[in-house]
């Protein structure tokens, strides 16, 4: 099992329609690969982390690096995990936000996780929260 966790910009001239197409196929695809974690747009920008068995997680990794759809992507984390720190959220399932209001769930989700031992939880958490931050 591993996380990965990126950064990247929309590519010029992304629409609303192109993202919306984008995240219909985000929740479908990986609900089949069995991948969980987020995907934040906000202010042109895209934060992602995958959890997923190993091989599918750098599979997708590679794939989404050369997706035409963004550019700049900056891997911030590629680590092998125990267990998913996702996997009681959002009932498991892969979550797409874009609105602050959305935010809410992952916080409080965020606070109780703290608390579990598991190991990359906090920097995750952090990652999270700093994009959040410089994303207002
Ligand atoms: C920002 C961004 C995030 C993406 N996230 C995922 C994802 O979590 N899961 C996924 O299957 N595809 C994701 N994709 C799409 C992949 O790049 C790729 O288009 C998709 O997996 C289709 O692959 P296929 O041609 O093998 O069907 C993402 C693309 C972008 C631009």
């Amino acid at each position: 099992m591993k996380a990965i966790c990126y950064i990247s910009n929309f590519s010029k001239g992304l629409s609303k329609n192109d993202i919306d197409k984008l995240i219909y196929n985000v929740n479908k695809k990986n609900k089949i690969q069995d991948v969980t974690g987020l995907l934040i747009i906000k202010n042109k920008h895209f934060f992602q982390i995958l959890e997923g068995e190993e091989e599918k997680a750098d599979n997708l990794y590679k794939k989404i690096k050369t997706d035409s759809r963004h550019t700049g992507v900056i891997k911030l984390l590629d680590t092998k995990i125990e267990g998913r720190l996702f996997k009681d959220y959002n009932s498991g399932e892969f979550e797409v936000f874009q609105k602050f209001s959305d935010m809410k769930k992952l916080y409080l989700y965020f606070n109780w996780m703290k608390n579990a031992d598991y190991m990359p939880a906090d920097e995750l958490i952090e990652l999270t929260t700093n994009f959040l931050k410089n994303n207002k």
